[in-house]
Protein backbone atom coordinates (compact mmCIF):
# COMPACT_ATOMS: atom_id res chain seq x y z
CA UNK A 1 0.00 0.00 0.00
CA UNK A 2 1.23 3.36 -1.00
CA UNK A 3 0.86 5.75 1.83
CA UNK A 4 2.55 8.48 0.50
CA UNK A 5 -0.49 9.01 -2.16
CA UNK A 6 -2.44 10.86 0.84
CA UNK A 7 -2.28 14.59 1.40
CA UNK A 8 -0.32 15.65 4.63
CA UNK A 9 -2.20 15.05 7.73
CA UNK A 10 -1.05 17.83 10.37
CA UNK A 11 -1.55 17.70 14.33
CA UNK A 12 -1.19 20.21 17.47
CA UNK A 13 2.14 19.54 19.71
CA UNK A 14 2.27 21.22 23.05
CA UNK A 15 5.18 20.93 25.47
CA UNK A 16 4.60 20.77 28.66
CA UNK A 17 5.40 24.78 28.70
CA UNK A 18 2.72 24.89 25.99
CA UNK A 19 0.31 22.86 28.18
CA UNK A 20 1.01 25.60 31.30
CA UNK A 21 0.72 28.27 29.46
CA UNK A 22 -2.19 27.33 27.48
CA UNK A 23 -4.30 26.07 30.55
CA UNK A 24 -3.73 29.66 32.18
CA UNK A 25 -7.02 30.04 30.43
CA UNK A 26 -8.86 27.03 31.59
CA UNK A 27 -11.35 26.79 34.22
CA UNK A 28 -9.60 23.20 35.04
CA UNK A 29 -12.56 22.76 38.39
CA UNK A 30 -15.02 23.16 35.97
CA UNK A 31 -13.82 21.01 33.06
CA UNK A 32 -13.55 17.89 35.33
CA UNK A 33 -17.39 19.02 37.23
CA UNK A 34 -18.78 18.88 34.03
CA UNK A 35 -17.06 15.25 33.32
CA UNK A 36 -17.98 14.10 36.32
CA UNK A 37 -22.26 14.72 35.49
CA UNK A 38 -21.81 13.61 32.08
CA UNK A 39 -19.81 10.15 33.64
CA UNK A 40 -22.46 10.82 35.95
CA UNK A 41 -25.62 10.26 33.66
CA UNK A 42 -23.75 7.66 31.53
CA UNK A 43 -22.62 9.76 28.30
CA UNK A 44 -18.91 8.72 28.64
CA UNK A 45 -17.06 5.70 27.45
CA UNK A 46 -14.33 4.78 30.23
CA UNK A 47 -12.33 0.98 29.31
CA UNK A 48 -10.30 -0.56 32.04
CA UNK A 49 -6.57 0.85 31.99
CA UNK A 50 -3.85 -1.08 30.63
CA UNK A 51 -1.02 -1.56 33.05
CA UNK A 52 2.36 -2.63 32.32
CA UNK A 53 4.94 -2.49 35.58
CA UNK A 54 8.13 -3.69 34.96
CA UNK A 55 11.49 -3.63 36.92
CA UNK A 56 14.15 -1.31 35.68
CA UNK A 57 17.67 -2.21 35.34
CA UNK A 58 18.68 -0.63 38.43
CA UNK A 59 15.79 -1.97 40.39
CA UNK A 60 13.23 0.53 40.97
CA UNK A 61 9.16 -0.52 40.05
CA UNK A 62 7.99 1.27 36.52
CA UNK A 63 5.06 1.49 34.98
CA UNK A 64 2.92 2.46 31.83
CA UNK A 65 -0.53 3.07 31.94
CA UNK A 66 -2.40 3.15 28.90
CA UNK A 67 -5.97 5.26 29.42
CA UNK A 68 -8.62 5.92 26.84
CA UNK A 69 -11.59 7.98 26.92
CA UNK A 70 -14.35 9.33 25.64
CA UNK A 71 -17.15 11.78 26.77
CA UNK A 72 -20.45 11.98 25.19
CA UNK A 73 -21.30 15.85 25.52
CA UNK A 74 -24.21 17.61 23.61
CA UNK A 75 -22.03 19.60 21.08
CA UNK A 76 -19.56 16.93 20.17
CA UNK A 77 -17.98 13.78 21.90
CA UNK A 78 -14.35 14.53 23.27
CA UNK A 79 -12.23 11.38 22.67
CA UNK A 80 -8.56 10.65 23.74
CA UNK A 81 -5.69 8.45 25.68
CA UNK A 82 -3.43 9.31 28.38
CA UNK A 83 -0.74 7.22 28.89
CA UNK A 84 1.92 8.15 31.45
CA UNK A 85 4.66 6.07 32.62
CA UNK A 86 6.68 6.20 36.13
CA UNK A 87 9.58 5.24 38.26
CA UNK A 88 10.09 5.44 41.61
CA UNK A 89 13.71 5.89 41.00
CA UNK A 90 12.70 9.36 38.83
CA UNK A 91 12.93 11.89 41.60
CA UNK A 92 16.55 10.96 43.21
CA UNK A 93 17.26 11.25 39.21
CA UNK A 94 16.21 15.00 39.79
CA UNK A 95 13.68 13.93 36.84
CA UNK A 96 9.68 13.92 37.71
CA UNK A 97 8.19 10.53 38.75
CA UNK A 98 5.80 10.25 36.19
CA UNK A 99 5.78 11.74 32.49
CA UNK A 100 3.58 10.76 29.68
CA UNK A 101 0.91 11.97 26.46
CA UNK A 102 -2.19 12.94 26.30
CA UNK A 103 -3.57 12.29 23.08
CA UNK A 104 -6.74 13.98 21.59
CA UNK A 105 -9.25 12.32 18.28
CA UNK A 106 -10.79 13.34 15.76
CA UNK A 107 -14.24 12.30 16.27
CA UNK A 108 -15.39 12.02 12.60
CA UNK A 109 -11.96 10.76 11.14
CA UNK A 110 -10.31 9.10 14.39
CA UNK A 111 -7.03 10.86 13.43
CA UNK A 112 -4.75 12.38 15.89
CA UNK A 113 -5.37 16.25 16.50
CA UNK A 114 -3.67 17.13 19.50
CA UNK A 115 -0.18 15.82 21.15
CA UNK A 116 0.46 17.10 24.61
CA UNK A 117 2.42 16.44 27.63
CA UNK A 118 0.50 14.76 30.06
CA UNK A 119 1.65 14.46 33.87
CA UNK A 120 0.81 18.65 34.26
CA UNK A 121 -2.99 18.37 33.07
CA UNK A 122 -3.41 14.87 34.93
CA UNK A 123 -2.08 16.00 38.09
CA UNK A 124 -4.11 19.34 38.21
CA UNK A 125 -7.31 16.96 37.00
CA UNK A 126 -6.37 15.03 39.84
CA UNK A 127 -6.13 17.96 42.73
CA UNK A 128 -9.40 19.68 40.84
CA UNK A 129 -11.39 15.74 41.54
CA UNK A 130 -10.02 16.37 45.07
CA UNK A 131 -11.11 20.13 45.05
CA UNK A 132 -15.09 18.75 43.97
CA UNK A 133 -15.03 16.32 47.17
CA UNK A 134 -13.68 18.62 49.53
CA UNK A 135 -16.55 21.47 47.96
CA UNK A 136 -19.39 18.49 48.90
CA UNK A 137 -18.43 15.86 51.08
CA UNK A 138 -15.77 17.98 53.81
CA UNK A 139 -16.73 19.86 56.78
CA UNK A 140 -18.72 23.16 56.62
CA UNK A 141 -15.65 25.92 56.36
CA UNK A 142 -12.87 23.31 55.90
CA UNK A 143 -9.27 24.64 57.50
CA UNK A 144 -6.52 22.41 57.73
CA UNK A 145 -5.09 20.65 55.04
CA UNK A 146 -3.04 17.80 55.38
CA UNK A 147 -0.68 16.60 52.52
CA UNK A 148 1.35 13.13 52.95
CA UNK A 149 3.88 12.65 50.86
CA UNK A 150 5.64 16.09 49.17
CA UNK A 151 6.05 15.32 45.40
CA UNK A 152 4.48 16.95 42.22
CA UNK A 153 1.12 15.86 43.14
CA UNK A 154 1.29 17.86 46.69
CA UNK A 155 2.11 20.85 44.90
CA UNK A 156 -0.77 20.52 42.48
CA UNK A 157 -2.98 20.11 45.29
CA UNK A 158 -1.87 22.87 47.30
CA UNK A 159 -2.11 25.00 44.19
CA UNK A 160 -5.59 24.59 43.68
CA UNK A 161 -7.03 23.98 47.01
CA UNK A 162 -5.55 27.30 48.27
CA UNK A 163 -7.53 28.95 45.29
CA UNK A 164 -10.86 26.94 45.42
CA UNK A 165 -11.01 26.54 49.45
CA UNK A 166 -10.51 29.98 50.91
CA UNK A 167 -11.29 28.57 54.54
CA UNK A 168 -7.97 26.53 54.42
CA UNK A 169 -5.47 28.59 56.41
CA UNK A 170 -3.22 26.03 57.56
CA UNK A 171 -0.85 23.42 55.60
CA UNK A 172 0.61 20.40 57.85
CA UNK A 173 3.00 18.38 55.43
CA UNK A 174 4.82 15.02 55.98
CA UNK A 175 7.50 13.19 53.73
CA UNK A 176 9.80 10.70 54.54
CA UNK A 177 12.26 11.96 52.45
CA UNK A 178 14.26 14.27 54.36
CA UNK A 179 13.86 17.84 53.42
CA UNK A 180 10.93 17.25 51.01
CA UNK A 181 8.10 18.73 53.56
CA UNK A 182 10.43 21.93 53.96
CA UNK A 183 10.79 22.62 50.41
CA UNK A 184 7.82 22.11 49.89
CA UNK A 185 6.55 24.23 52.45
CA UNK A 186 8.55 27.03 51.15
CA UNK A 187 6.64 26.56 47.54
CA UNK A 188 3.10 26.83 49.41
CA UNK A 189 4.24 30.27 51.33
CA UNK A 190 5.63 31.54 47.74
CA UNK A 191 2.13 30.40 46.03
CA UNK A 192 -0.23 33.62 45.39
CA UNK A 193 -2.84 32.02 47.74
CA UNK A 194 -0.20 31.39 50.27
CA UNK A 195 -0.06 34.68 51.93
CA UNK A 196 -1.58 34.29 55.59
CA UNK A 197 -1.36 30.50 55.47
CA UNK A 198 0.22 28.96 58.24
CA UNK A 199 2.55 26.16 57.14
CA UNK A 200 4.14 23.55 59.18
CA UNK A 201 6.45 20.35 58.84
CA UNK A 202 5.86 17.41 60.82
CA UNK A 203 7.88 13.98 61.47
CA UNK A 204 5.04 11.66 60.92
CA UNK A 205 1.55 10.53 59.20
CA UNK A 206 -0.02 10.27 62.41
CA UNK A 207 0.89 13.56 63.50
CA UNK A 208 0.03 15.20 59.91
CA UNK A 209 -3.62 13.97 60.13
CA UNK A 210 -4.04 14.54 63.87
CA UNK A 211 -5.66 18.03 63.03
CA UNK A 212 -7.15 17.91 59.87
CA UNK A 213 -9.89 19.14 58.10
CA UNK A 214 -8.75 17.44 54.66
CA UNK A 215 -6.42 14.63 54.52
CA UNK A 216 -4.70 13.94 50.82
CA UNK A 217 -2.11 11.12 50.79
CA UNK A 218 0.08 11.92 47.45
CA UNK A 219 2.41 9.14 48.43
CA UNK A 220 3.95 5.98 46.71
CA UNK A 221 3.47 3.41 49.23
CA UNK A 222 1.89 -0.21 48.58
CA UNK A 223 0.66 -0.89 52.41
CA UNK A 224 -1.45 1.42 54.19
CA UNK A 225 -0.54 3.08 57.07
CA UNK A 226 -3.51 5.23 58.24
CA UNK A 227 -5.80 3.73 61.32
CA UNK A 228 -9.26 4.53 61.57
CA UNK A 229 -8.32 6.37 65.40
CA UNK A 230 -5.87 8.51 63.55
CA UNK A 231 -8.69 10.54 61.78
CA UNK A 232 -10.58 13.43 63.94
CA UNK A 233 -14.69 12.74 63.39
CA UNK A 234 -15.52 15.48 60.26
CA UNK A 235 -12.32 14.20 58.70
CA UNK A 236 -12.52 13.79 54.83
CA UNK A 237 -9.63 12.05 53.10
CA UNK A 238 -9.03 12.32 49.43
CA UNK A 239 -7.12 8.98 48.88
CA UNK A 240 -4.99 10.45 46.29
CA UNK A 241 -2.36 7.59 46.04
CA UNK A 242 -5.05 4.93 46.76
CA UNK A 243 -2.85 2.44 49.09
CA UNK A 244 -2.43 5.07 52.60
CA UNK A 245 -5.83 3.77 54.36
CA UNK A 246 -5.48 0.46 56.76
CA UNK A 247 -8.28 -2.01 55.48
CA UNK A 248 -9.81 -0.69 59.11
CA UNK A 249 -9.76 2.71 57.72
CA UNK A 250 -12.36 1.88 55.32
CA UNK A 251 -14.89 -0.03 56.70
CA UNK A 252 -14.65 2.22 59.46
CA UNK A 253 -15.63 5.20 57.23
CA UNK A 254 -19.43 6.61 57.34
CA UNK A 255 -18.96 7.22 53.80
CA UNK A 256 -17.32 5.78 50.96
CA UNK A 257 -17.46 7.45 47.25
CA UNK A 258 -15.18 6.31 44.30
CA UNK A 259 -15.07 7.90 41.13
CA UNK A 260 -15.77 4.94 38.83
CA UNK A 261 -16.85 1.30 40.49
CA UNK A 262 -16.10 -0.38 37.01
CA UNK A 263 -12.18 0.99 37.50
CA UNK A 264 -11.96 0.57 41.53
CA UNK A 265 -13.51 -2.97 40.93
CA UNK A 266 -11.20 -4.30 37.95
CA UNK A 267 -8.19 -3.29 39.32
CA UNK A 268 -6.13 -5.63 41.14
CA UNK A 269 -3.86 -3.97 42.89
CA UNK A 270 -4.95 -0.80 45.22
CA UNK A 271 -6.54 -1.16 48.07
CA UNK A 272 -10.07 -1.14 47.46
CA UNK A 273 -9.84 -3.65 44.23
CA UNK A 274 -7.99 -6.14 46.79
CA UNK A 275 -10.77 -5.66 49.53
CA UNK A 276 -13.72 -6.58 46.54
CA UNK A 277 -11.52 -9.57 45.71
CA UNK A 278 -11.41 -10.45 49.60
CA UNK A 279 -15.15 -10.14 50.15
CA UNK A 280 -14.48 -6.96 52.48
CA UNK A 281 -15.50 -4.12 50.13
CA UNK A 282 -18.92 -5.07 48.07
CA UNK A 283 -20.13 -2.63 45.56
CA UNK A 284 -22.84 -0.32 45.06
CA UNK A 285 -25.53 -2.58 44.58
CA UNK A 286 -24.10 -4.55 47.88
CA UNK A 287 -23.08 -7.41 46.21
CA UNK A 288 -19.85 -9.05 46.63
CA UNK A 289 -17.81 -10.39 43.73
CA UNK A 290 -18.89 -13.07 41.96
CA UNK A 291 -17.55 -15.99 43.30
CA UNK A 292 -16.34 -14.26 46.79
CA UNK A 293 -18.28 -15.05 49.62
CA UNK A 294 -18.87 -11.88 51.50
CA UNK A 295 -16.76 -11.31 54.99
CA UNK A 296 -18.76 -10.46 57.90
CA UNK A 297 -17.56 -6.88 58.66
CA UNK A 298 -17.69 -6.13 54.45
CA UNK A 299 -18.94 -2.54 53.77
CA UNK A 300 -20.69 -1.36 50.59
CA UNK A 301 -19.19 2.05 48.68
CA UNK A 302 -21.96 4.50 49.56
CA UNK A 303 -22.01 6.52 45.83
CA UNK A 304 -19.78 7.96 43.21
CA UNK A 305 -18.78 11.25 42.80
CA UNK A 306 -21.26 11.98 39.87
CA UNK A 307 -24.07 11.06 42.37
CA UNK A 308 -22.43 13.58 44.99
CA UNK A 309 -22.10 16.51 42.10
CA UNK A 310 -25.73 16.10 40.64
CA UNK A 311 -26.90 15.43 44.00
CA UNK A 312 -28.32 12.00 43.48
CA UNK A 313 -26.82 11.21 46.87
CA UNK A 314 -26.80 13.85 49.67
CA UNK A 315 -22.86 12.85 50.91
CA UNK A 316 -22.24 13.49 54.60
CA UNK A 317 -25.12 13.07 56.82
CA UNK A 318 -23.39 14.86 59.78
CA UNK A 319 -20.28 16.86 60.72
CA UNK A 320 -18.83 14.10 62.70
CA UNK A 321 -18.71 11.76 59.81
CA UNK A 322 -15.40 10.44 58.52
CA UNK A 323 -15.86 10.38 54.56
CA UNK A 324 -13.40 8.77 52.38
CA UNK A 325 -13.39 10.15 48.32
CA UNK A 326 -11.45 7.17 46.40
CA UNK A 327 -10.64 8.79 42.99
CA UNK A 328 -9.03 5.71 40.68
CA UNK A 329 -8.54 8.24 38.18
CA UNK A 330 -10.46 8.86 35.16
CA UNK A 331 -9.16 9.09 31.56
CA UNK A 332 -11.63 11.38 30.49
CA UNK A 333 -11.05 13.92 32.98
CA UNK A 334 -7.35 14.04 31.18
CA UNK A 335 -9.01 14.15 27.79
CA UNK A 336 -11.51 16.77 29.24
CA UNK A 337 -9.30 19.44 30.52
CA UNK A 338 -6.88 18.54 27.06
CA UNK A 339 -9.74 19.18 24.84
CA UNK A 340 -10.05 22.62 26.83
CA UNK A 341 -6.24 23.15 26.95
CA UNK A 342 -6.41 23.04 22.83
CA UNK A 343 -8.87 24.36 22.50
CA UNK A 344 -6.96 27.69 24.10
CA UNK A 345 -3.78 26.62 22.27
CA UNK A 346 -5.11 26.98 18.98
CA UNK A 347 -6.89 30.03 19.94
CA UNK A 348 -3.71 31.65 20.94
CA UNK A 349 -1.94 29.80 18.73
CA UNK A 350 0.17 28.08 21.42
CA UNK A 351 2.10 24.85 20.04
CA UNK A 352 3.61 23.77 17.12
CA UNK A 353 1.90 21.99 13.97
CA UNK A 354 3.79 18.87 13.04
CA UNK A 355 3.32 16.44 10.42
CA UNK A 356 1.72 12.75 10.56
N1 LIG B 1 -5.74 8.86 41.94
C1 LIG B 1 -5.30 9.59 40.93
O1 LIG B 1 -6.07 10.04 40.08
C2 LIG B 1 -3.84 9.91 40.82
C3 LIG B 1 -3.38 10.75 39.80
C4 LIG B 1 -2.03 11.06 39.73
C5 LIG B 1 -1.15 10.51 40.67
N2 LIG B 1 -1.63 9.69 41.63
C6 LIG B 1 -0.74 9.11 42.64
O2 LIG B 1 -0.27 10.13 43.50
C7 LIG B 1 0.94 9.70 44.11
C8 LIG B 1 1.94 10.84 44.17
O3 LIG B 1 2.36 11.18 42.87
P1 LIG B 1 3.53 12.27 42.64
O4 LIG B 1 3.65 12.46 41.18
O5 LIG B 1 3.33 13.43 43.53
O6 LIG B 1 4.80 11.44 43.16
P2 LIG B 1 6.20 12.04 43.62
O7 LIG B 1 7.18 10.93 43.48
O8 LIG B 1 6.46 13.33 42.95
O9 LIG B 1 5.96 12.33 45.18
C9 LIG B 1 5.69 11.30 46.10
C10 LIG B 1 6.26 11.75 47.46
O10 LIG B 1 5.81 10.83 48.47
C11 LIG B 1 6.87 10.63 49.38
N3 LIG B 1 6.61 9.39 50.10
C12 LIG B 1 6.72 8.11 49.65
N4 LIG B 1 6.37 7.25 50.62
C13 LIG B 1 6.00 7.99 51.70
C14 LIG B 1 5.52 7.67 53.00
N5 LIG B 1 5.35 6.41 53.41
N6 LIG B 1 5.22 8.69 53.83
C15 LIG B 1 5.40 9.99 53.44
N7 LIG B 1 5.87 10.35 52.24
C16 LIG B 1 6.15 9.35 51.38
C17 LIG B 1 8.11 10.62 48.51
O11 LIG B 1 9.28 10.89 49.27
C18 LIG B 1 7.79 11.73 47.51
O12 LIG B 1 8.26 12.99 47.94
C19 LIG B 1 1.40 8.47 43.31
O13 LIG B 1 1.10 7.30 44.04
C20 LIG B 1 0.53 8.51 42.06
O14 LIG B 1 0.31 7.22 41.49
C21 LIG B 1 -2.95 9.39 41.74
Amino acid sequence: MDFEQYPDSRFRYLTRADVIEAARGVDIVDAVAEALVLHGEGRSILPEEAYLGWTTPDGAAARCLAMPGALLGDTRPVIGLKTINASLANPDRGIPRSQGFTLLLEPETARPVALMEAAYISAMRTAAVTALAARHLAVESPRTLALIGCGTLAQAHAALLLRSLPTVNEVVAYDITPGRAKTFLDFVTGLPDGEGVKVKAVDGARECVADADLVVPVTTVTEGYIEPDWLKPGTLVAHVSLDDLTEAAVLDADLVVVDDWGLVRDDPRRLLGRMHRAGTLLGPDGEPRSGVSRQPRARRIDATLGDIVTGRHPGRRNETDIVVSNPFGMSILDVAVADRVHAEAEARGIGSLLSL
